[in-house]
C-alpha cells in the first residue's frame, strides 16, 4: 500500500521531481530565475511557489514593483505585496531581483502632471524619481541584489525613446535613475533592461547609451536583454553577438524575461509564410486545443539552442530569468493568444523544453 502511495506522489509532482533542477544544472553557469505573479507571491498558488523552490535560485517581480503598484499615488506606498515577495525569495535563500524603477509603462500620470494637468518641470519630475528611488531602493537596502533601474529607454532606431521622461528631463533622466539608485543602495547592482537588443540599430543605440553611462561614472552591473523571443526570431547567432557586444564593455548580460511565443499569428516577418498556406493559421487561438507533439518538439529544439549559447557564454551571462513560471501564468496569453511559451505547462508539468534545456546544462 505505501509503495502506491509513494508512486503516486511521485507520478503526481511530474518527472521534474525525479531529475535534476535547473538551479542545480546551471548552478556553475549562470542564476536561473522566474517572474512571480500575484498569487504566486501571496501564497494563494501553492504548486507554483512548489515548482519555484525546486527550480529556481532567483525570483523577479512581474508587476507588484512596478511604479502604479506600489507608489500608486503621490503620498502613498503600498509595499504590503513587495515585502511577501522580498520575504519569499529570503526565506528560500533566493537572489532577489527589482523590476522596474523608470519605465513609460505602468507609471500613473500623476508622476508627469501638475495639479492642471499640464506636464510638470524637469526639477520636479527629477524630485519625484529621486523620492520614488529613494524611498522603494532604501526600503529593500541589501535584501535585493539588484534593480532593472531603466527600462526600454532605446528605440527600434535607437534612438532614445519619446517618453515623458525623456521630454520633461531630457537625456540625462537615465544618468540621474542609476545615480539615485546608487545613493539608496550602492552595494545593489543595476541594470539597464530592455527588448529586442538583438537587432541591430537598436543594439548599437543601447550599446552608445551603456558606454555614456560609464563615461558619467555610472557602474553598470548588467545590461538585461528581456528575452521576449519567437520561433526564429532572433537567431541564436544574433543573441551570440549582442552577448559578446555587452560583454566587450565590461559588463555583465542578464536574460531577464525568457519566453518563446509559439503562436503563428505573433510570428511577426520571419514567420509570415507560416501565414500563406493556411488562413486558420492567423488565429491568435490556432493552439487552444493544445500545444501538438511536433510543437512541442520544435520549442524543444528552439530553447535548446538559446540556451546552448547561454552556456557558452557562461562568462558573461549571469543569469536566465524566464518570465514567468508555467504557461498559464504567461502574459503571452493575452490578445486572444492561447501560448505556450514556457518550460512547464498550465499544470506546472515539465515539458519537452524543460528536459531539452536540462539536457544543455549537463556536462
Ligand atoms: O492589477 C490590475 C487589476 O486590478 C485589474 O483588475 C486588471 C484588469 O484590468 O489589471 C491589472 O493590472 C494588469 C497588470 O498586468 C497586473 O496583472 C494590467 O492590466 C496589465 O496590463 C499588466 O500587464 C503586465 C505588462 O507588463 C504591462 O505592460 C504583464 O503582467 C507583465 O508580464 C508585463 O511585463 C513586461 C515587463 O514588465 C517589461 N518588459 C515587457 C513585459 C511584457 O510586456
Amino acid at each position: 500500500m505505501l509503495a502506491v502511495l509513494v508512486a503516486l506522489l511521485m507520478a503526481t509532482r511530474g518527472a521534474a521531481q525525479t531529475q535534476p533542477s535547473l538551479k542545480e544544472v546551471f548552478k556553475k553557469d549562470f542564476l536561473v530565475g522566474a517572474a512571480l505573479n500575484y498569487p504566486q507571491i501571496l501564497g494563494l498558488d501553492g504548486r507554483g511557489d512548489s515548482l519555484v523552490r525546486q527550480q529556481f535560485n532567483a525570483i523577479t517581480p512581474e508587476n507588484c514593483l512596478k511604479w502604479e503598484s506600489v507608489h500608486p499615488r503621490p503620498e502613498t506606498y503600498s509595499f504590503e505585496v513587495p515585502d511577501k515577495y522580498v520575504a519569499f525569495g529570503e526565506k528560500n535563500g533566493m537572489a532577489i531581483i527589482g523590476h522596474t524603477l523608470v519605465w513609460h509603462h505602468q507609471t500613473p500620470r500623476w508622476v508627469f502632471d501638475s495639479a492642471n494637468g499640464k506636464p510638470v518641470d524637469r526639477e520636479i519630475l527629477l524630485r519625484r524619481m529621486h523620492d520614488h528611488i529613494a524611498t522603494v531602493v532604501g526600503r529593500y537596502k541589501g535584501r535585493i541584489k539588484g534593480w532593472d533601474v531603466v527600462n526600454e529607454a532605446v528605440d527600434e532606431d535607437g534612438s532614445l525613446r519619446q517618453s515623458p521622461w525623456l521630454k520633461i528631463i531630457g537625456e540625462d533622466f537615465i544618468v540621474k535613475a542609476f545615480q539615485f539608485a546608487h545613493e539608496a543602495d550602492p552595494n545593489a547592482e543595476l541594470y539597464y533592461n530592455d527588448y529586442s537588443l538583438e537587432n541591430a540599430p537598436k543594439r548599437k543605440g543601447a550599446l552608445a547609451l551603456v558606454k555614456k553611462l560609464q563615461e558619467s561614472g555610472v557602474h553598470v552591473a548588467a545590461v538585461g536583454l528581456q528575452g521576449h523571443y519567437k520561433l526564429v526570431w532572433p537567431s541564436p547567432a544574433q543573441v551570440e553577438t549582442t552577448i559578446t557586444a555587452f560583454a566587450a564593455l565590461g559588463v555583465k548580460v542578464v536574460v531577464t524575461e525568457l519566453d518563446i511565443d509559439v503562436v503563428p499569428a505573433s510570428q511577426g516577418n520571419e514567420g509570415a509564410d507560416l501565414l500563406l498556406n493556411n488562413k486558420d493559421m492567423r488565429r491568435a487561438d490556432f493552439y487552444a486545443a493544445g500545444l501538438p507533439d511536433s510543437m512541442q518538439q520544435v520549442l524543444a529544439r528552439r530553447y535548446t539552442g538559446l540556451f546552448a549559447v547561454f552556456v557558452r557564454n557562461a562568462e558573461a551571462v549571469d543569469r536566465v530569468t524566464f518570465w514567468g513560471v508555467g504557461d498559464g501564468n504567461s502574459w503571452l496569453n493575452s490578445g486572444g493568444r492561447v501560448n505556450y511559451p514556457l518550460l512547464f505547462d498550465r499544470k506546472y508539468q515539465p515539458k519537452p523544453a524543460f528536459d531539452a534545456v536540462l539536457k544543455t546544462g549537463m556536462k
